[in-house]
């Protein structure tokens, strides 16, 4: 890894911002390089570090990323700069689902949803149609740091989130026209290969 994308990851978690975790990050980045993916869509940027990281892959050419959080966003073009990736990173800052998805190409390798997690679902829905035959749908936390909704002293919000959570990775074993898998390292990713 880069010394500058080091440095961003030390400051993410330094500030408590949730970044993928490294077996994720080193699966992602073999699927990127098996099947040469260039083109991605990202759900949740934060501070850029999973989208700079996916460059880092030579058949990756753009990136396009939604962060609705102003203040992280502010971050990542600050850290994108940093890394010289202005061109390859398009940051749109905006809540994802409110956004119009006909105003993107439909020929993405990759789309990468890691944002509001009750959420997997709907942006499943909306954003699948522009990946391209063959290319991948991949959603991380779907293990929730090892938290499960049953467990005692968890929070009503919190089992709220997980019940939803559980109910995604349900959905998605049962949906038509994709191959399903699971990566049980770092916090669990759930992998759709388009049919
Ligand atoms: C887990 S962090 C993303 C981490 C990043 N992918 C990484 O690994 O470096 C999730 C981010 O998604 C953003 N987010 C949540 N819901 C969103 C939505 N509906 N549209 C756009 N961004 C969203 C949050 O503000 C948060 O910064």
């Amino acid at each position: 890894m880069n010394e500058l994308l080091q440095q961003i990851k030390i400051e993410a978690l330094a500030n408590d911002v949730p970044i993928i975790q490294d077996p994720s990050l080193a699966l992602i980045g073999d699927l990127i390089d098996e099947y040469q993916m260039a083109k991605i869509i990202e759900i949740g940027t934060a501070v850029g570090y999973s989208a700079l990281s996916f460059l880092e892959h030579a058949s990756v050419q753009m990136i396009d990323t939604f962060e609705r959080n102003s203040e992280m966003a502010s971050i990542a073009k600050q850290n994108i700069a940093k890394c010289g990736k202005e061109n390859e990173i398009t940051i749109h800052e905006v809540d994802a689902l409110l956004f119009d998805e006909k105003e993107l190409n439909s020929d993405y390798d990759l789309l990468f949803i890691d944002a509001a997690k009750a959420q997997s679902q709907k942006f499943f829905l909306k954003y699948s149609p522009l990946v391209k035959k063959g290319g991948f749908i991949i959603v991380d936390n779907i293990n929730f740091h090892g938290v499960k909704a049953d467990d005692p002293g968890i929070s009503k919000n919190l089992r709220s989130m997980l019940l939803k959570i559980e109910a995604f990775v349900e959905w998605i074993k049962t949906v038509e026209g994709y191959s399903v898998s699971f990566f049980e390292g770092g916090d669990g990713l759930a992998i759709a290969r388009k049919l």
